[in-house]
């Protein structure tokens, strides 16, 4: 007999993107900013009284809820931090459907949400997106839960608001709108989760990737009272560590540090979306900081990946029937990006 649970036997753990180290690699595999965070974050790390770690953090981080309070407009008993994002959805499914249940979210989209369904012993339910890679509206009675990332990953395409909108208007669950890329793109949901009269919706955002905090571990989500209320009840008690709480509030604080690096990985996005374009690739227009693309034939994504791998230049390929024609490629610093190119050019 298996001492392990039966749902835990059964399932497949999710697997991150890989984190090579290789000295002079392109790592354009998982998303993350080429560029620093704020220097106010060095400031606050070089401040840090090193012996105050002997005492427990604050256990609801209110230092850092105000801030975010205050950037999006909203109160701070409206805002809930995890740490990284990731932690926040795994709360989600806890706090919002019940075992057995049913969690909803497109096909393709971020792999974690089936593997933290599994975990729950809820069942993943995907709606598969458009042909050209839209996103439908799902029926109102698809799940119990659904989690809309937006913009999507890895499409890096954005669904209007009004559409979410649309969707959680007489929608009876939760709806979490995954905003993991939102500053790279026109627009955004957080009008939706600040909304007075809203009662079902959460608007989550991380650190990872237009603050350039990947290896901090923070994200946040925004919504109606009550339901961050339930996450409160059921997370850990001290999720937030103190060094976290620090460089967070500290980063937050900046916000034209992060918006200037948005804008440089925006140029270069453009950039890098006309040479592959003029070297007959397909880009989908990218409302993120990576591109979807697919190679002209009769080149193969699968091969070109391999073959830039061994160039130790590492991109994200997701085989399957959906995706495994395209490659995802962050976006990375101009530089990154020429070497890529240059990998390219002697690969045709
Ligand atoms: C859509 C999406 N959501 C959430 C995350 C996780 O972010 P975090 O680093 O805050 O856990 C990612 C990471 O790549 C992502 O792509």
């Amino acid at each position: 007999m298996s001492r392990i649970c039966k749902h835990v036997e059964a399932l497949a753990g999710y697997v991150p993107g890989e984190q090579p180290h290789f000295p002079g690699m392109v790592k354009l595999n998982t998303n993350e900013n080429p560029y620093p965070p704020s220097p106010k974050v060095g400031e606050a790390l070089a401040a840090f009284d090193w012996k105050s770690l002997r005492l427990y953090p604050d256990p609801v981080f209110m230092r850092v809820r105000e801030i975010i309070a205050r950037n999006v407009g909203c109160r701070p008993s409206q805002v809930f931090v995890g740490n990284g994002s990731d932690e926040i959805l795994a709360l989600f499914t806890r706090a919002f459907v019940e075992v057995g249940g049913t969690v909803g979210y497109f096909d393709p989209t971020y792999s974690l949400y089936s593997v933290l369904a599994a975990i729950r012993d809820a069942r993943g339910k995907s709606l598969p997106l458009n042909d050209d890679f839209t996103c439908p509206t799902p029926p109102k009675d698809f799940s119990d839960v659904f989690v809309w990332t937006n913009p999507n990953a890895p499409t890096s395409l954005l669904a209007a608001p009004e559409q979410i909108a649309d969707f959680a208007k007489g929608y009876a669950g939760v709806v979490l709108v995954d905003e993991a890329y939102a500053d790279f793109g026109p627009a955004n949901c957080m009008a939706l989760a600040t909304a007075p009269d809203n009662e079902n919706l959460l608007v989550m955002r991380t650190l990872s990737k237009s603050f350039s905090l990947a290896g901090l571990r923070f994200g946040y989500c925004v919504g109606p009272e009550p339901l961050i209320e339930a996450l409160y009840k059921i997370k850990d008690s001290y999720n937030m560590d103190a060094l976290a709480q620090v460089i967070g509030a500290a980063a937050l604080e900046d916000l034209p540090h992060m918006r200037a690096n948005v804008a440089k990985v925006q140029a270069t996005r453009t950039r890098l979306t006309a040479a592959l374009e003029g070297r007959g690739w397909r880009v989908l227009p990218s409302s993120t900081n990576f591109l979807f693309v697919r190679p002209p034939e009769p080149a193969k994504a699968a091969d070109l990946f391999a073959a830039l791998r061994d160039r130790h230049i590492f991109l994200r390929y997701f085989p399957g029937p959906r995706t495994g024609e395209w490659i995802r490629i962050t976006v990375g610093s101009d530089a990154e990006v020429d070497t890529l190119l240059a990998a390219l050019d002697t690969l045709a």
